[in-house]
């Protein structure tokens, strides 16, 4: 038995060529499987060994499995899980080193000696695949033929570990934050829901009890003001205190019927999404002098309402920062829908902003309200887009697939 570690004084120009096209091979690649195979069949074709595979750690059990194999039969490759420490590969993984065989059939402390044999497996090697100072776990690479591999081929072997060990270590980091995200993303679905909810119960309570309550005020007020006429009431300052009341529950209830239709679009339920954008923008902009220019097309599939209240609730984000923003003395908005998806863009004329300049990532601090309004279209599988240049206007752009918008 041979002990090796990574120093690799003899490099030989064949060598590196070697390490780089297998480099090369599993660069870029960013699925597993792919790249063990990739960097198992090319190692094998190098080192003219006749069988061989790759076993990973399994962190929690501490056991080491195979994960893709060339040349094994599989009754060889499934009895072969090893404990750290157990036979060649689980020493290996133990201690990080190196080992070349010259014929593992006849080292006493290989494991599953029958298995060894039924392969008829010989020169072994077996590498650590590392990463920093971890190991990630094994590549053996055996021949038919004792006496096969060179201690040049052990230290060509461990450098390919290496390498092999880095693009497993990079997947694995890549597969965490995939999956990193996309809890978070499910955070922010279920708020988004629940914020809707909330929106939808507190719109109830406005319309059942505020508003009728207002309503009865203002038809009480107003009898008030007949009844002081009719029975001749001439105190002036009295009769103009009964109508500033009236003036003002009137002006209430309409403001609490506008924080209604904000909270819960009545129009989104009843007409649906076309006008209750359109309302919603007209409603808001043109008071403020804004002219709105409105355009729809190829909208003629019923959509999710799940999506219909994203888009709606975007618009009103994007329209409430023209209102609060942009200065702009214009805005177009069109609605278009196509056989891949649905598409919503608002333009202003506005004094427009870098959108580089949006710190937030967070929901949290200037940029809030946009990224607020990307995570409610990503809740529904859409996504949005910010163009926009000091002194160029702004365009906003909503889009969701037809496969996740639409109703059929
Ligand atoms: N149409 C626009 N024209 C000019 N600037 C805009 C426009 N829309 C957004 N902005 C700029 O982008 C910034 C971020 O907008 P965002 O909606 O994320 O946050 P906010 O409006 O400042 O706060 P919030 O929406 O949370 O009340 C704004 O502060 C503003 O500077
Ligand atoms: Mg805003």
């Amino acid at each position: 038995m041979t002990s090796g570690n990574a120093g690799f004084k003899n490099k030989t120009t064949d060598n590196l060529l070697i390490l780089s096209r297998i480099t090369a091979a599993v660069s870029g690649l960013s699925e597993l499987d792919t790249i063990l195979k990739i960097g198992l069949e090319k190692t094998l074709e190098f080192m003219d060994g006749v069988s061989g595979g790759i076993m990973l750690l399994d962190e929690q059990k501490k056991m080491l499995y195979y994960r893709v194999y060339k040349g094994l039969s599989q009754q060889h490759v499934q009895g072969m899980h090893l404990k750290m420490g157990e036979g060649i590969a689980g020493k290996v993984a133990q201690t990080g080193k190196a080992i070349l065989l010259d014929d593992i059939s006849l080292i006493p402390g290989a494991a599953r000696p029958h298995l060894i044999d039924m392969e008829g497996l010989k020169a072994f090697i077996s590498v650590p695949l590392r990463a920093r100072r971890n190991v990630m776990g094994v590549m053996n690479c055996a021949s038919l033929k004792a006496h096969h591999f060179t201690e040049k081929d052990m230290h060509l072997l461990n450098s390919i570990g290496d390498q092999l060990g880095i693009a497993i270590e990079q997947v694995k980091l890549y597969e965490q934050l995939q999956s990193s995200r996309e809890k978070y993303r499910q955070i922010a679905r279920q708020v988004i829901i629940a914020q809707e909810e909330e929106r939808k119960r507190i719109s109830k309570e406005l319309h059942d009890e505020t508003s009728q309550m207002l309503a009865g005020l203002t038809f009480n007020l107003q009898a008030l003001i007949e009844m002081a006429e009719m029975i001749g009431i001439e105190d002036r300052q009295f009769k103009e205190m009964l109508k500033k009341a009236l003036a003002s529950t009137v002006q209430i209830n309409t403001e609490v019927g506008r924080l209604i239709s904000d909270l819960r679009p009545t129009l989104l339920d009843t007409l649906g999404l076309i006008p209750a954008i359109r309302q919603h923008a007209e409603s808001n902009l043109t008071p403020l002098g804004i002219n709105v220019s409105f355009k729809y097309e190829g909208v003629d599939k019923p959509l999710r309402p799940e999506v219909e209240v994203s888009l709606f609730r975007w618009a009103q984000g994007v329209i409430g920062n023209i209102m609060q923003h942009s200065q702009a003395k214009k805005v177009s908005i069109f609605l278009k829908g196509d056989s891949h998806k649905i598409e919503l863009c608002i333009s202003d004329d506005g004094k427009g902003f870098d959108p580089s300049k949006l710190t937030v990532k967070s929901g949290r601090g200037r940029g809030a309200g946009m990224f607020i309004m990307k995570e409610r279209l990503r809740s529904v599988g859409g996504d949005c887009l910010i163009q926009s240049q000091p002194g160029q206007g702004t365009t906003v752009t909503a889009t969701v697939p037809l496969a996740q918008a639409s109703l059929d």
